[in-house]
């Protein structure tokens, strides 16, 4: 066995690399020779993102190495939802560091923004990595101009032939046992196969019960005939936008569209656990799609929060990396959504009293199976 050294606090973390890690251009370049008292808090600033960029990447490549299990432990769930909600947790942090590099002013900027050309929070590596494990897709991208050298390249390019976490989260809710139970009409298992119809058909009564239930009391409680037509008409494309959830053919024209990303298996699979979460089989599952969702808000309101930053600081001018500065990364805050699928479900919800009964074999199925 290796003899034991004792740990010291500074080697131990490295402490010699990192705090002699701040190397402030404006002293080389501004013509003075005078660093810009700022230039350390916005190095440091950064420094401290790039290394929770890499404890979310950390917790990223375990959970996409445990979501690539074929079939997944179940064990393994409850790991992935753990990582996942500690990827969560960093997001405030990464919120609020924002306002400590708001005690720089615009004119604070300015003694060194000059000589920051022309890198920028664009060539963070990590930060697209992180986009593209969870699933973030070139396609999706207002640019893909993003000056990176030939080293950082080809970690990205590296990255882009492996399974997101979106592909993964994908493949594992297609492969929910629940989509292909089946049952007679008196809740037993026919064991023909027969897979799923049998529930969507139901649910797809209770959806225009409801909407007949709303018409009604429309019907019935508006002042007069011109906002009855008006609501009933949204009441109608409510209940036009239910049809692409009943009909594979449908969703996937929306699929080739663009209008979705989510298989139509997965969409079923993700909305039947919602829909009964309360069952403890789906409780697991539950919380991770909550989890992914929540992941999705971090991000954006990470980028909208940096954007209004970035118009606070240097106004309509155009950003160090060539971008349209504040516009683009506006638009970036609106558009990179990686589960924006999952969010849209809340759309195909129903009431809980509206929803259909669960024949017997299939709730023992999701209940605790210990229980008589
Ligand atoms: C004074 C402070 C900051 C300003 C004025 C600023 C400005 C900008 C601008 C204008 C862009 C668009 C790309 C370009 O044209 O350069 C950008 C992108 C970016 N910045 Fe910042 N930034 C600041 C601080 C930060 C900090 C502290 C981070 C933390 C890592 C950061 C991370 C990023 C990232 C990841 C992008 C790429 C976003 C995307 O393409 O979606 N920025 N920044």
């Amino acid at each position: 066995m290796k003899p034991y050294k004792p740990a010291y606090y500074r080697d131990y973390l490295s402490l010699d690399a990192i705090l002699n890690a701040q190397s402030l251009r404006s002293a080389e370049y501004n013509n003075d020779q005078e660093s810009a008292h700022d230039e350390m808090l916005f190095i440091i600033t950064h420094q401290a993102y790039e290394l929770w960029f890499k404890q979310m990447l950390t917790e990223l490549d375990s959970i996409l190495a445990l979501m690539s299990q074929q079939p997944l432990p179940e064990p393994d769930v409850a790991l992935v939802l753990h990582r996942l909600q500690r990827m969560n947790k960093i997001g405030p942090v990464m919120l609020h560091q924002v306002e400590i590099l708001e005690t720089m002013t615009p004119m604070d900027f300015l003694d060194f923004r000059g000589v920051l050309y022309p890198a920028s929070g664009f060539q963070s590596v990590q930060f697209r990595l992180l986009e593209m494990k969870l699933g973030l897709q070139d396609s999706q991208r207002l640019t893909t101009h993003l000056r990176l050298d030939d080293r950082d390249n080809a970690r990205l390019d590296a990255v882009r032939q492996q399974p997101s976490l979106f592909v993964l989260l994908e493949g594992w809710l297609e492969r929910m046992p629940f989509l292909e139970w089946q049952h007679d009409d008196n809740g037993n298992d026919d064991g023909n196969n027969q897979p799923r119809y049998a529930f969507w058909q139901e649910y797809r009564l209770a959806v225009t019960a409801m909407f007949d239930h709303e018409r009604q009391i429309m019907r019935e409680t508006m002042p007069d005939e011109r906002t009855t037509a008006q609501v009933l008409a949204q009441i109608a494309a409510s209940e036009q936008s239910f049809s692409a959830l009943f009909d594979e053919t449908t969703y996937n024209s929306l699929r080739e569209q663009g209008v979705k990303r989510l298989s139509f298996k997965a969409t079923q699979a993700a909305l039947f656990i919602f829909l009964y979460r309360e069952y403890p089989l789906l409780q697991l599952p539950f919380r991770l799609l909550e989890s992914v969702i929540a992941l999705d808000e971090v991000f954006s309101l990470w980028r909208y929060r940096h954007a209004q930053m970035v118009l606070r600081m240097i106004g309509a001018r155009i950003g160090t990396g060539g971008s349209s500065g504040y516009d683009y990364l506006l638009q970036g805050a609106m558009k990179y959504r990686v589960f924006a699928d999952m969010s849209a479900l809340s759309a195909f919800l129903i009431p809980r009293r509206s929803l259909p009964a669960l024949p017997p074999n299939v709730s023992s199925m999701l209940g605790f199976s210990f229980e008589k």
